[in-house]
């Protein structure tokens, strides 16, 4: 039996935009967001979800996506809240992005023909990119919630990207990266 990793590729916000969002979001929600709300060190924007891989496509797409990214830094600006499928019965809270989406559109593209050329199925879902900040279960009406978002956005510039495993246990998820790719 193959040795598997689940896998994702993700853009990481720096040390300093996740102090920032996390301050911003004290302040806005200070008695907490709703929901199973994802510790700090765990944002992320996912560029490519990959799920199981053996070790043999693992290595094909480390050696893709070192020869790939000559992309160049992103500036993204994180933008205000949103929920899946609909706030009236939200799921699933998260952070958009209003500046720097396209690039990062035409970067999860670059990334998806690696994905491919490495042997893995081609994602069918179009890219969203949005940061998960809660999971929550029963859905709940985040209406009067998401009414007022807070008003202070938070922006860096994304400079690699990272290749992580994630490791699904009862107290959450825990992501290893494997491997840093610049985008130079
Ligand atoms: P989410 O934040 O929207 O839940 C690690 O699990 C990352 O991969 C998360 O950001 C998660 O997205 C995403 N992910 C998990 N399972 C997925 C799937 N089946 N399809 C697409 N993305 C998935």
């Amino acid at each position: 039996m193959a040795n598997l990793s689940r896998l994702f590729v993700a853009a990481d916000l720096t040390v300093d935009a996740r102090h920032r969002l996390a301050h911003v979001l004290a302040e806005w929600a200070p008695q907490g967001l709703p929901g199973r709300v994802v510790p700090p060190h765990n944002w992320h924007l996912t560029i490519r979800f990959i799920g199981d891989a053996d070790e043999v496509s693992r290595d094909r797409l480390i050696a893709g996506l070192d020869t790939s990214l000559a992309f160049g830094p992103v500036a993204i600006e994180l933008s205000t809240l949103g929920s899946f499928p609909r706030s009236s019965r939200a799921e699933v809270l998260w952070v958009g992005v209003s500046r720097g989406a396209e690039r990062l559109a035409d970067l999860a593209a670059i990334v998806e023909e690696v994905v491919r050329r490495a042997g893995f199925s081609p994602e069918e879902r179009p890219f969203s990119p949005h940061l998960t900040l809660s999971r929550i279960r029963p859905p709940e009406d985040l209406r009067p919630l998401l009414a007022h978002p807070p008003v202070e956005r938070v922006s860096f510039d994304l400079t690699d990207l990272t290749l992580y495993r994630s490791h699904l246990g009862s107290g959450g998820a825990r992501y290893e990266p494997i491997e840093v790719f610049p985008l130079r």
